[in-house]
């Protein structure tokens, strides 16, 4: 499914126009026809007392549409309209002057029509929306909260930007979202998808090639291949992780288990020699390479080309977890950056890279980066706040820079690919929030690599089956107290049940 930003949409609807001839009063009308028919299907519309407020865009002479379609089925409906209706578009326009000539009610005063209403049709604002919402578009937004009523938005809650989910003022909180088009970022980001209440999508007669240029998707499972019966450990195996150091006991263990749960044969670590017997009562499954440490217990310099030697056997690296930040990874992770080997970059890795982020250009082969919102900042060197400000664009921009794909582990994971293309994640949940759960990916997005699928298609595999495990975990036992061994235990199940 794609997702749109607000100015991808207004391209798409005028190139419906302008190379295919599909005019706005036709788009309208299908958005009015599809909405009266998923409404029915999903509130199996009977005596339903329908009340729609309309703004004086276009998203309100969708709502005027709707009116008329929902009057000839012989619904009870009435309408209202907010704002200077002598603003409106010729298309609205249109639509309310055949709504004067018929018989439906125009309710002067919205609290009497909230008041009598069951169900309430929001077609304020769609993306339009252009500043904070004040004055009497605030007040009735929060009455339209406070009614207790069920509350059904065309496009997208009114209120949300459309663009990066933000709550602008206020937003309608809605029990069902019909979006026009195509999905867009501000019913799918933090926290505007929390506004949607449920949501289906009606792509108003757009044909198929007008969505050709839209690289955002929503990450959905792919087929993993079946592992193949006449196997042995390394048909899976060749991956070799690089983690953990003495301050960090918990990272290589979940990253490796990680891999090992999620399909993986054989997990060699690289890790400081003096926490083997530790990490090895802990995790038998695991084969150890010790290194020589440094005063602060992360592993020496002067073992690099040994590590050079185990990591070119390998078909895969993982490098980060528990690792430290020390001079002497930074000079390992100079070193191995230029293998012809895939790398994982995670945690401490990407604090390190992120002083010298140029030596991402000596690469030869796929560079994977996992990181969180603190990890990110770094990363780019902007700040948080500055990020979330205009994180898509942001973030797209620094994958394609780099030649990097960049897994921006929020609520909703996001991916991003060197080729422009963007995933957005909807499994997991907040279970997820918990030390040693990114660990755990690097794992698993290793594993899917090892079983068959390419590096791109790992890494939006691994994303999506960590959050479904967490999902898988939620319904068992609820989201509270979820570490990430319950993780590491509940992998294989989900596995099986994507198999499925
Ligand atoms: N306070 C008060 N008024 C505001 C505020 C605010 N905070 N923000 C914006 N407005 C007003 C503005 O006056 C603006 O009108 P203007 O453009 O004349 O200045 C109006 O609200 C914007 O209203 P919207 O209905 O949100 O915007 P628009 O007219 O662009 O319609 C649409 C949006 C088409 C419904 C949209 O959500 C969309 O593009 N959907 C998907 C694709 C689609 O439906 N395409 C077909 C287009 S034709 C059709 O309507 C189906």
């Amino acid at each position: 499914m794609k997702i749109v930003n607000i100015e991808k949409m207004k391209e798409i609807d005028k190139r419906a126009y302008e190379k295919y001839k599909i005019n706005e009063i036709l788009l309208m009308e299908n958005a009015a026809i599809s909405s009266y028919n998923l409404l029915k299907e999903n509130f199996k519309l009977k005596k339903e007392k329908i009340f729609i407020i309309c703004g004086i865009g276009n998203n309100g002479g969708d709502g005027l549409a709707l009116a008329r379609k929902l009057y000839s089925e012989n619904f009870n409906v009435s309408y209202y309209i907010i704002g200077n209706e002598e603003k409106y578009s010729q298309i609205s326009k249109i639509n309310l002057e055949i709504l004067k000539n018929i018989n439906i009610k125009r309710e002067k005063d919205y609290e009497e029509g909230l008041e009598k209403a069951t169900l309430i049709i929001d077609a304020i604002f769609g993306i339009g929306l252009r500043r904070n919402i004040e004055g009497e578009y605030f007040e009735i937004i929060n009455k339209i909260n406070n009614s207790n009523k069920k509350i059904v938005s065309l496009d997208i809650p009114s209120g949300i930007n459309g663009d990066n989910g933000k709550i602008m003022g206020t937003a309608v909180k809605s029990t069902y979202t019909i979006a026009f088009g195509a999905l867009k970022y501000g019913n799918i980001l933090y926290p505007g998808c929390e506004y949607n209440g449920e949501i289906s999508l009606s792509k108003i007669s757009f044909p198929v090639e007008n969505y050709n240029d839209i690289k955002t998707n929503i990450n959905l499972p792919l087929e993993i291949p079946l592992r193949n019966e006449n196997s042995h450990k390394d048909s899976f195996g060749k991956v070799v992780f690089l983690a953990g150091s003495k301050k960090y006991l918990g990272a290589p263990i979940f990253s490796t288990m990680g891999f090992l749960k999620s399909g993986g044969g054989y997990a060699r670590l690289i890790t400081s020699k003096s926490i083997i017997n530790i990490l090895s009562t802990n995790a038998k499954e695991i084969v150890y390479f010790g290194m020589s440490e440094n005063e602060s217990g992360g592993i020496s310099f002067k073992n690099i080309d040994k590590i050079k030697e185990i990591f070119l056997q390998n078909k895969m690296i993982v490098v980060g977890p528990g690792i430290s930040i020390t001079e002497d990874n930074r000079k390992i992770i100079r070193e191995i950056i230029n293998l012809d080997v895939p790398i994982l970059f995670d945690a401490d890795a990407l604090t390190i890279i992120s002083k010298d982020i140029n030596i991402l250009y000596n690469r030869k082969n796929k560079t994977i980066l996992t990181p969180h919102l603190g990890e990110l900042s770094r990363l780019l060197n902007i700040s948080i706040e500055k990020i979330n400000k205009n994180r898509v664009e942001i973030c797209k921009e620094f994958a394609v820079k780099y030649g990097v794909i960049l897994v921006v582990k929020i609520a909703r994971t996001e991916i991003y690919y060197p080729n422009g293309e963007i995933f957005i994640n909807l499994s997991g949940n907040s279970a997820l929030a918990t030390a040693g759960s990114g660990d755990v990916l690097t794992g698993v997005i290793a594993s899917q690599y090892i079983l068959g699928l390419s590096i791109e298609e790992a890494v939006r595999q691994g994303v999506f089956l960590h959050g479904f495990t967490a999902d898988i975990i939620a319904k068992n036992k609820g989201k509270d107290g979820v570490i990430a061994s319950d993780l590491l235990e509940y992998l294989p199940i989900a596995m099986k049940k994507i198999r499925k």
